[in-house]
């Protein structure tokens, strides 16, 4: 149920009496609630926001509007693990309804400074015409946990040639300053990224847009972040508007990432190469990255797009996190594998071998709704096709394939259950890099109770999806079409 402008701009307190209850119990009956993944206790989660290790302990927060599956007034929901595996509920971390975030606390991230977690996000306000105005504010965390608001926002103005599409703040630490990275929308209604500098989190001069070479990419950039790995710079962006072109882009909006020589954050050049999608599958925006205790790059994406309606949506609640990444360069391109702490959901293991020539064959004492799978596939025939099937019953099931011909890995959703976004397609593809040296072909597999997310190779493409199958459609089968191959498979079923 859609709700009116004066129903999604309401904070907690303003609910109805009973009304967060009675959402509370929808949710309950849900049978897509996940078992492993971060998601709102009732409402709508959006963005990864203030991702950082700090205090010894990991800590993430989200965009959450508590009272419906609209994008209302968002407030900042903090979890906290040292794992990246397991997550402890922390409470709100910030609350909308200042005067610089009346209309909610908007992405942004997170700094340790001076043993503080500096907070530095967007705060939406509308006027009463409802036109839009965003600022830039600070809030601080202690050890201890207690989240201070900044009494003024820190970025009040927009400068001249941008929109008020202005939003997002990525900030790094830059020698002795502070660097903060913002999405941008130019008045010429193109995309943009813009940087500012501070000494000390609070004041902030605007040093001017990043010269990329991509001057008409979108109407606008949101969440943007840059960081440097193996000597590398990385951006990541958000681009909204492009056009659909062969596999790339079918989703609503993008994301992704540019690789390129180090920022010259005095100039502003960033010399890159081309725009390469982060993740090749339905659901997958807004990522954040942080550095670990050990220097590791670690990536959390939102498990959902902007815009668009979700199955979950009727039981008052929707979206997830995706799973925790580590990120490396290898090749030109950005290898993402899937957190190392997630072994720590493992339970029993089940192993399972076999040669398919042009046939299917159930993975017998393996199934369920909530498990990791990693199989590799050997010894193929270039003439065929190979692949897996899981969460499936006699009328469902989710489809991964690996078409040995052309190198194209493809997911199919089209019988997973309730459809999501059909209008959108119902299968995603891509075709992977130097097929023609492949001898083997590992996937892995985190399937949770609407969703899986799919790493190829070691990390070279990532699919994230939501899927929506009934709950008793659980069985997993391998399939040869077309040739022959050697299956090797191990299953941990995830608590
Ligand atoms: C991206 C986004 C951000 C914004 C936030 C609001 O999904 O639109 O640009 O800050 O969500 O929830």
């Amino acid at each position: 149920m859609k709700m009116t402008r004066e129903q999604k701009y309401r904070l907690l307190r303003q609910a109805e009496p009973g009304e967060l209850m009675h959402l509370a119990e929808k949710v309950d009956l849900c049978d897509w609630r996940q078992s492993y993944h971060i998601q709102p206790h009732t409402g709508l989660l959006n963005d990864p926001n203030g991702f950082a290790y700090f205090n010894g302990e990991y800590h993430l927060f989200y965009q959450w509007f508590p009272l419906g599956t609209d994008h209302g007034m968002k407030y900042w929901y903090h979890v906290v693990s040292s794992d990246l595996a397991h997550w402890k509920d922390a409470g709100i971390g910030l609350e909308p309804g200042d005067s610089y975030d009346s209309h909610g606390a908007y992405s942004g991230s997170a700094i340790v400074k001076d043993d503080r977690l500096h907070l530095m996000y967007t705060g939406n306000t509308r006027d009463s015409d409802w036109i839009r105005h965003p600022y830039q504010c600070l809030a601080i965390m202690d050890k201890d946990g207690t989240i201070t608001k900044h009494e003024q926002a820190v970025i009040t103005d927009i400068p001249a040639g941008y929109t008020d599409h202005f939003r997002d703040p990525k900030v790094w630490q830059d020698g002795d300053s502070y660097l903060s990275v913002i999405g941008a929308q130019r008045s010429d209604l193109t995309g943009a990224a813009v940087l500012y500098r501070s000494n000390d989190l609070i004041n902030w001069t605007f040093e001017g847009e990043l010269k990329t070479s991509l001057p008409s990419f979108g109407y606008m950039w949101e969440c943007p972040d840059y960081f440097e790995l193996d000597g590398t710079g990385v951006l990541l962006l958000c681009p909204q508007g492009l056009e659909p072109e062969g596999d790339r882009f079918r989703n609503i909006y993008q994301s992704g990432y540019l690789l390129g020589s180090p920022l010259n954050t005095a100039t502003r050049e960033f010399n890159h190469g081309e725009f390469i999608e982060l993740d090749r599958g339905f659901d997958f925006y807004a990522p954040q990255t942080t550095e670990g205790p050990d220097g590791t790059r670690l990536l959390v994406g939102w498990m959902g797009l902007p815009d668009l309606e979700y199955p979950t949506d009727d039981n008052g609640w929707a979206h997830c996190l995706t799973l925790p990444r580590e990120l490396s360069i290898r090749n030109g391109r950005l290898i993402q594998r899937p957190a190392a702490g997630l072994a720590g959901l493992r339970g029993e293991e089940r192993s399972f071998s076999t040669l398919l020539n042009d046939e299917t064959r159930r993975f017998e004492g393996a199934e369920g709704s909530s498990y990791e799978l990693s199989f590799t596939i050997e010894q193929f025939d270039s003439s065929g096709t190979f692949g897996i099937e899981f969460r499936t019953s006699e009328s469902e099931r989710t489809v991964l394939s690996y078409e040995a011909g052309s190198g194209t890995v493809t997911l199919d959703r089209s019988n997973s259950g309730a459809p999501a976004s059909p209008a959108y397609g119902t299968t995603r593809s891509c075709t992977l890099e130097n097929e023609t040296d492949r001898k083997s072909l590992e996937f892995r597999l985190f399937v949770d109770v609407s969703s899986v997310e799919i790493f190829v190779g070691d990390g070279e493409e990532v699919f994230t999806a939501r899927i929506f199958p009934d709950p008793s459609s659980t069985g997993i089968s391998f399939f040869a079409n077309g040739g022959s191959a050697a299956f090797e498979a191990s299953f941990w079923p995830y608590h």
